[in-house]
């Protein structure tokens, strides 16, 4: 399989291109807007058709470069189950399977940061047929949870979503394999998460034993440690979820 990990330091964003070389199906992550002209260069480079636009969340903290994928390579965009958008996808089902030649990628509800989130479990059946890796969206961080806040509103309050949280690491992410590895959708820098690492990758297992917001052994605990100093919402955020909603390819945001 092809995998690269796409970093963009200025908003602290990972965003992954993968798929299948002999098959000419690749997938592209959480894409960035900024990085729409590079994830291109790379499937160019390989030969292969971007035929897939995954997205872990409707972001809040960025402007997502989907729209101008589907409109240049004519992939299909697929978003959560009940991710509220206004534009033509495929909406992600929980144990979803989507299929790239050899490569595989099944959707993990993870909600709590946001309502509708998956996380991604990525397996190489030319290697062996079970997961190799995850993407874990905005749920787990390298070094944190992901904030309950950004996306909480009306009935499902932050504690609401910190409690969703809780439940999507401890009885989803947690109960992968510690071999596993972890790859986020932020880093250090991000708004997205307190005191993340800059380190971009780590696996289920170093999680398991050192992240911060996984050593509380109470779902209270978690929920009143992830509820307090919650970091300032990023600018423009409201304008962000909209553009992101809309499907429409946004190059800049008023203000940002
Ligand atoms: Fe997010």
């Amino acid at each position: 399989m092809y995998f690269r990990q796409l970093l963009n330091d200025e908003t602290a964003c990972a965003s992954y291109v993968l798929g299948c070389k002999t098959h000419s199906a690749f997938a592209v992550v959480d894409p960035h807007v900024d990085l729409v002209d590079e994830y291109v260069a790379l499937a160019d480079a390989q030969g292969a058709a971007i035929v897939a636009v995954l997205e872990t969340h409707v972001q809040a903290d960025h402007a997502s470069g989907l729209p101008e994928l589907v409109v240049r390579t004519g992939a299909k965009a697929y978003l959560p189950d009940g991710a509220g958008v206004d534009f033509d996808h495929h909406a992600l089902a929980d144990r979803e399977l989507v299929r790239l030649g050899n490569t595989e990628i099944e959707a993990l509800a993870t909600p709590g940061h946001a309502l509708a989130h998956h996380a991604y479990l990525v397996t190489d059946h030319t290697r062996g047929d079970e997961p190799w890796f995850v993407l874990t969206g905005d749920a787990l961080l390298v070094g944190d949870a992901g904030r309950p806040d950004l996306h909480a509103h009306g009935e499902h309050t932050v504690e609401e979503m910190a409690r969703s949280l809780y439940r999507s690491l401890t009885e989803r992410l947690l109960t992968l394999p510690d071999h596993l590895v972890l790859y986020p959708s932020h880093y250090s820098g991000s708004v997205c998460g307190r005191g993340l690492s800059a380190n971009p990758i780590s696996t289920i297992g170093f999680e398991r034993l050192h992240n911060r917001a996984l050593q509380f052994h109470s779902e209270d605990a978690f929920v009143d440690a992830l509820t307090h100093d919650i970091p300032p919402a990023p600018e423009q955020q409201a304008a962000i979820v909209a553009a992101n909603r809309s499907g429409r390819p946004v190059t800049e945001i008023a203000g940002m």
